[in-house]
């Protein structure tokens, strides 16, 4: 999108990553936006796609989903390489239950706002997710929130090398910037 619509290939600048927190570091908030939405789109309609063909099981939402985190971080299109599966993962917990997405989005904002890194947020918000996915009472939802986690681990390892060198990608807001 970033080369079609902006003339630049975020893979060559920044992160380097091809979600969300690069976009709008390359491209600014409007191409920020349009991926945002466009990845927790990716995921929602994904993960609706057993809803589309009249089976409403909760079970298979998540599975479904689960394909679609895949084909979005391990992409056919970019040879196997793509996102760290963030917002992808925030548009299956849509499809999944609204509320539990909104709980998702307060604790990855707060974390943001708090550390001002949204790798972090992501890791550490994720993990957090997990844990809350067990008041939802049902195990699969836990199980693939835990999956979730591993991948986000997985793709983040390069902000983590960075955070030890201390040279990770700070927002401009929150109280990481004071720390
Ligand atoms: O969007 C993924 C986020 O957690 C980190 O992105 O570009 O700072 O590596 P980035």
């Amino acid at each position: 999108m970033g080369q079609a619509f902006f003339h630049q290939d975020i893979r060559q600048s920044g992160s380097h990553n091809i979600g969300t927190t690069n976009a709008y570091r390359v491209l600014g908030p409007v191409g920020g936006s349009i991926v945002l939405v466009m990845d927790i789109l990716k995921g929602t309609l994904g993960a609706s796609l057993p809803i589309f063909f009249g089976i409403e099981q909760h079970w298979l939402v998540l599975i479904v989903g689960l394909a679609a985190v895949a084909g979005h971080t391990f992409s056919i299109f970019i040879h196997f390489k793509g996102g760290k599966a963030v917002a992808t993962s925030a548009g299956i917990c849509l499809a999944y239950d609204w509320k539990f997405f909104l709980v998702c989005c307060a604790i990855f904002i707060s974390l943001v706002i708090l550390t001002s890194m949204v790798s972090i947020a992501s890791t550490v918000g994720m993990g957090i997710v997990t844990f809350v996915s067990l008041f939802w009472h049902d195990w699969l939802l836990t199980i693939v929130a835990c999956a979730l986690w591993m991948v986000f681990l997985i793709r983040h390892k390069q902000n983590f090398a960075r955070i030890k060198a201390g040279t990770e990608n700070m927002v401009p807001f929150g109280l990481g910037l004071y720390l």
